[in-house]
């Protein structure tokens, strides 16, 4: 073993777990027991470009973090690696600071947050299920017919940004180079910039298009909000709830996945539909979509043993906290109802009321109208073909290949380009 370079401040991190690369796309499972066993629940990690940082995996640690917002913060600022960060490192859309609700901390955090909240509180929950089912149906009729497609391409990563497309009443015209743009801007790659800007450009002028002629939709009430928010806000925030799409998708799509590869969940059967809300808390325990989060020490302080400067980067494994052996649910049945992940975060910071809550709906429809649909939906590969995308934040897969017997379109005629 070979001595790797050591920060100064950063004793721990010689030989240090590399938490990059290959190893994010290996079976979590396997890869969180091993540095757990060698590592403890706070473990010294290098990210990309050997950047160190402590990996925290502890349940109880976790939770410690999550409580003590003050002690560990949002604001990415404070970092003290940033002179080391060249400006197109590969985890920079997760840690570069922007002035959004996610970076946003104390009474500033609770007034945009507290605005969202209240905005997303307004929608009615029937109205979203039926957007949601609408929208499924007309991605199911594109390929119904073709008796094969990408699950993930084709279905679970357009149907959460279709509908929030609809919740925003944006022109439908104006969709497709939204997300197209949106997509651009999360696959963190040299064009990202430009389209992160062509986004904040896009979403400033329909800010005051909106002000001119308000309507029943997110954005006006976020305009009507009393917090006052400036347009620059809403556009920043409401980008916040667009990024939040991919979680969705992601839910989705290790949703499908865990159904098409598990007996338990065997979706040719007639019980599959009952089983769906129970796959997908299993998947919140197992393939949580987002997987890490992160936080910055705002004080030296003591983690799980190790000593924390203040500045130094944790790394929140939420996904390796619900492994945690002394949390984890003794058996199967109870990942299916067992609350208790950490999957949508924790306390101040965590993701709040409502927005657990539509997520489940946007989701658990988008899963059982593909299995009405879709009857005898099953993977086109083996399961250990399926590759996952290698990201420290989310866990996702590469694509979701099934055959099915065609069936005939229902009628929903796309308004939209259905390829995105
Ligand atoms: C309708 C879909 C969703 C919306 C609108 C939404 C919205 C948000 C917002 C606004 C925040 C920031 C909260 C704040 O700062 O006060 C947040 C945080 C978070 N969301 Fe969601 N979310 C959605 C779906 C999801 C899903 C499906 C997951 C994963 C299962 C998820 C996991 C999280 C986590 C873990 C955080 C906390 C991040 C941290 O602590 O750094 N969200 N969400």
């Amino acid at each position: 073993m070979t001595d790797t370079p050591v920060h100064p401040g950063y004793p721990d991190h010689v030989n240090a777990v590399r938490l990059y690369g290959p190893m994010l796309g290996e079976d979590p499972a396997e890869l969180y027991q091993r540095m757990r066993r060698e590592g403890g629940p706070v473990v010294p990690v290098l990210l990309d470009d050997d950047i160190p940082a402590w990996f925290v995996m502890g349940y109880r640690e976790l939770h410690h973090v999550f409580s003590q917002s003050r002690m560990f913060g949002r604001d990415s600022r404070r970092w003290n690696m940033w002179e080391h960060i060249r400006p197109d490192w590969p985890l920079m859309p997760g840690v570069g600071w922007q002035p959004t609700v996610l970076f946003a901390e104390g009474p500033e955090r609770q007034r945009r947050s507290g605005a969202i909240g209240d905005a997303l509180d307004g929608l009615d929950r029937t109205e979203l299920a039926m957007l949601t089912e609408q929208v499924a149906d007309t991605l199911i009729d594109v390929f119904a017919g073709d008796g094969r497609a990408d699950l993930l391409a084709r279905y679970a990563q357009l149907i959460p940004a279709r509908v929030i497309v609809g919740l925003f009443g944006l022109p439908e015209a104006d969709a497709p180079e939204l997300i197209t743009n949106f997509n651009i801007m999360l696959d963190a790659t040299s064009e990202s910039g430009a389209a992160y800007q062509w986004i904040i450009d896009y979403m400033g002028k329909f800010i005051v298009g909106k002000r001119a002629m308000p309507g029943e939709d997110l954005p006006s009430r976020l305009i009507e909000h009393s917090a006052r928010l400036t347009d620059e806000e809403i556009a920043l925030d409401l980008l916040a709830v667009v990024g939040s799409s991919a979680t969705t998708s992601s839910w989705i799509g290790n949703t499908l996945h865990l159904m098409l590869v598990d007996d338990r969940f065997s979706i040719t059967l007639q019980g599959g539909r009952s089983s769906v809300g129970q796959a997908m808390n299993e998947v919140l325990w197992k393939e949580p979509p987002l997987r890490s989060t992160a936080r910055w020490a705002t004080q030296d302080c003591e983690l799980g043993g190790r000593r924390v400067r203040r500045g130094d980067m944790l790394v929140l494994g939420l996904a390796a906290a619900n492994a945690d052996p002394q949390v984890q649910p003794v058996d199967d049945a109870d990942t299916g109802t067992n609350r208790a992940h950490m999957s949508f975060g924790h306390g101040e910071y965590g993701c709040s009321y409502p927005a657990p809550e539509l997520a489940e709906i946007i989701a658990k429809t988008a899963v059982e109208v593909l299995l009405d649909r879709l009857p005898d939906v099953d993977l086109a590969v083996s399961p250990g073909d399926l590759g996952w995308r290698r990201s420290l934040w989310m866990r996702t897969l590469e694509s979701l290949p099934v055959h099915f017997a065609p069936t005939a379109p229902l009628g929903h005629q796309p308004t939209w380009d259905t390829t995105l």
